[in-house]
């Protein structure tokens, strides 16, 4: 990601996070994200230039965004593995393309990691638990939705 990706990548984000939860959260919530505050965010974790993180977007031929992934060392105080997926959002129309698959290897490569998955992103949970992410048995309240979030861990993968 460059600065200057950080304004396509905002809006991208809230039109996934749109596409994603409309059936699940609520419709105030969804309409209130601002993609001018996510870009602020994306821009801020790109400007930080951080050795330890990774903060990646997807383009096509003519520039434009269809994913993005962030990662880095672990938010959790409990955490069961030093670095942690912090997310990763693809638009709908490269959902089963093998897109998010080369974002989660540039993202995390074979490390150790950890995410949090809301409990109702079935698809998302089934995708991680393919590249070897398993439940580990915490859970917290996803802030602004107020619903369930799950905590799924991998050990070392094998260099592919
Ligand atoms: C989550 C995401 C990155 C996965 O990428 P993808 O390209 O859609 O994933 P794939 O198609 O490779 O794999 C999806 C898996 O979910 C399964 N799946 C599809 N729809 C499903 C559903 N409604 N319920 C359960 N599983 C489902 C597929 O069968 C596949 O599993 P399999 O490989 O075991 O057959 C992508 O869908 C995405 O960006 N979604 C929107 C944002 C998001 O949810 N981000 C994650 C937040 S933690």
């Amino acid at each position: 990601m460059r600065v200057e990706d950080a304004p396509a990548a905002g809006v991208v984000h809230v039109q996934v996070w749109r596409e994603t939860y409309a059936a699940d959260m609520p419709a105030a919530f969804l309409a209130a994200l601002n993609p001018t505050v996510s870009a602020e965010k994306i821009r801020m974790r790109v400007e930080v230039d951080d050795p330890d993180a990774r903060v990646l977007v997807a383009v096509d031929e003519d520039g434009e965004v269809l994913g993005m992934a962030t990662a880095g060392v672990t938010r959790d105080a409990d955490a069961p593995t030093a670095w942690e997926l912090y997310s990763i959002n693809t638009v709908a129309l490269v959902h089963g393309s093998g897109l998010a698959e080369r974002l989660l290897s540039a993202a995390i490569g074979s490390r150790a990691a950890s995410l949090w998955v809301l409990g109702i992103n079935a698809r998302a949970q089934a995708f991680y638990r393919r590249h070897g992410f398993v439940a580990d048995g915490a859970t917290k309240v996803h802030e602004g939705s107020g619903l369930p979030e799950v905590r799924m861990v991998r050990g070392p993968q094998p260099p592919s």
